[in-house]
């Protein structure tokens, strides 16, 4: 048997998109991007993050997708094998590993995060917002971060969630879930948008969202929005590569990444528009940090007429959401493991799932008990977490791949697995020979103080 007759494969192009969709639209999206547009400050934000999605993230992605389906292997292996075939040092493959490790860093944040999502559909299920006034919701949201073994209960509850469909493998587990979760939250998220434009103040989130100021735009601003591309659209660790290489030789890798960036970018927008209607209805406050949807949505559902069943939609969408994506963060160190034929599938699951668990109860607890413990740059563990993964390791996967794509491999190679006509593939091998790299390091270098953008 041949190396891709092994390999198992995605049923079909669209269940490519779905399930890269689905990594790339999660917590993301729906969670993150709104509390970061309201931290940083709105649309000034926006227009970078647009910026980065556009002249990054697609170019980027589509390398990804050829990585992954040129080396038919988990992103270590991969790029090892693709570094050894352009004569290049076998030390690529820490590109791939680093991303195997940023996976777990990341999950181990993101099921705390997801837990909260299950709390909270119990919470709107059980009635609890109903009448709720600022200071009802906040005291909510307070004490389930007060609480540790609450917290650790549902981020277990959500890593089991998690490791559980990888288990099942790429047919079973990852394609069916995406199959059945990603049209249900689409169909939730046109309901819940559809009512915050009735009822929202629809004009002034779009006032906050998209009228630019360009004087906003603070190097720590540019660095945010660049990272957020990255988390994203699942960039720069992997996961894109390794969902590459399930793909079939013949689907274009241009169209679908297209499809995937609009899909994903569309999705935040539209999570933020229906959060900030929300939020400016409501008299509320847009830079609430990380408890944005848990400590302002819920007045919200409150208020509104059948806010019970809209709040329990709304928090079962974004779990849906999570979920899709919190399967991806482990799926290249579940390949590297089963594929160097170190554990199987379902233990190579279990056992990156427990590191996961394991680094989240530092997460969990620094909510509470250690809040006051502080790593990196002076941050607590959970913003060290992100950070790191999110500003540092994602971009500098993503140039490291772009240099790779641009420079190291042979570009007759790189235009036959993109299938791209010449004209199309010297745009896409300029940007991401010069401009990607150029615009990541010009913001890493920006924040360092070393050049004023
Ligand atoms: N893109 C996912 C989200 O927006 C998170 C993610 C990051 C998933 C990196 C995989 C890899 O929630």
């Amino acid at each position: 048997m041949t190396q891709a007759q092994k390999r198992s494969t995605w049923a079909s192009r669209w269940t490519f998109i779905l399930a890269t969709a689905g990594s790339a639209i999660g917590l993301g999206n729906i969670w993150k991007f709104p509390y970061m547009t309201g931290v940083n400050g709105g649309s000034a934000f926006v227009l970078v993050f647009l910026g980065c999605i556009l002249l990054i993230g697609i170019p980027l992605m589509m390398c990804e997708i050829m990585l992954g389906r040129r080396a038919q292997k988990n992103p270590a292996d991969g790029m090892r094998w693709l570094a050894d075939k352009a004569g290049a040092s076998p030390h690529w493959k820490w590109v791939g590993l680093t991303g195997v490790i940023a996976g777990v860093l990341i999950l181990a944040f993101y099921s705390v995060i997801g837990g909260w999502v299950i709390r909270y559909i119990l919470h709107a299920l059980n009635n609890s917002f109903t009448g709720a006034d600022a200071g009802l919701v906040g005291q909510l949201f307070n004490d389930m971060l007060a609480s540790a073994p609450s917290l650790l209960l549902w981020h277990t509850v959500f890593t089991v969630m998690t490791v559980w469909v990888v288990a099942r493998g790429v047919n079973h587990g990852l394609e069916r879930a995406s199959q059945i979760l990603m049209p249900s939250l689409f169909g939730i998220l046109l309901f819940i948008l559809a009512y915050s434009v009735l009822e929202g103040n629809f004009g002034q989130a779009m006032q906050f969202m998209f009228t630019p100021d360009f004087s906003r735009i603070t190097p720590g601003a540019a660095l945010a929005a660049m990272g957020h591309a990255f988390f994203s659209l699942s960039l720069g660790m992997g996961v894109v590569m390794v969902y590459g290489s399930y793909l079939q030789r013949h689907v274009s890798i241009a169209r679908t990444s297209l499809y995937i960036a609009i899909a994903d970018t569309a999705v935040g927008l539209l999570a933020g528009l229906t959060i900030f209607s929300l939020v400016f209805a409501n008299q509320l406050e847009p830079t609430a940090g990380p408890g944005l949807i848990f400590q302002t949505l819920p007045i919200a559902f409150g208020q509104m007429w059948g806010g019970q069943v809209v709040g329990s939609l709304f928090f079962l969408l974004v779990a849906f959401a999570a979920w899709t994506s919190s399967i991806s963060l482990i799926e290249p160190a579940v390949a590297w493991l089963t594929e160097r034929k170190y554990c199987s599938r379902r233990t190579g699951a279990w056992l990156t799932g427990f590191s996961a668990w394991l680094l989240g109860i530092c997460v969990v607890l620094s909510f509470n008990h250690w809040s006051d413990v502080r790593l990196l740059f002076d941050l607590g563990i959970f913003d060290t977490l992100d950070k790191l993964t999110t500003n540092i390791l994602l971009p500098l996967g993503g140039l490291m791949m772009a240099i790779f794509a641009g420079w190291v491999m042979r570009p007759d190679h790189v235009q036959d697995e993109l299938g791209l006509k010449t004209v199309a593939f010297r745009a896409w091998r300029f940007i991401i020979r010069y401009v990607s790299p150029i615009a990541i390091v010009m913001i890493f270098l920006s924040l360092l103080g070393l050049i004023r953008v």
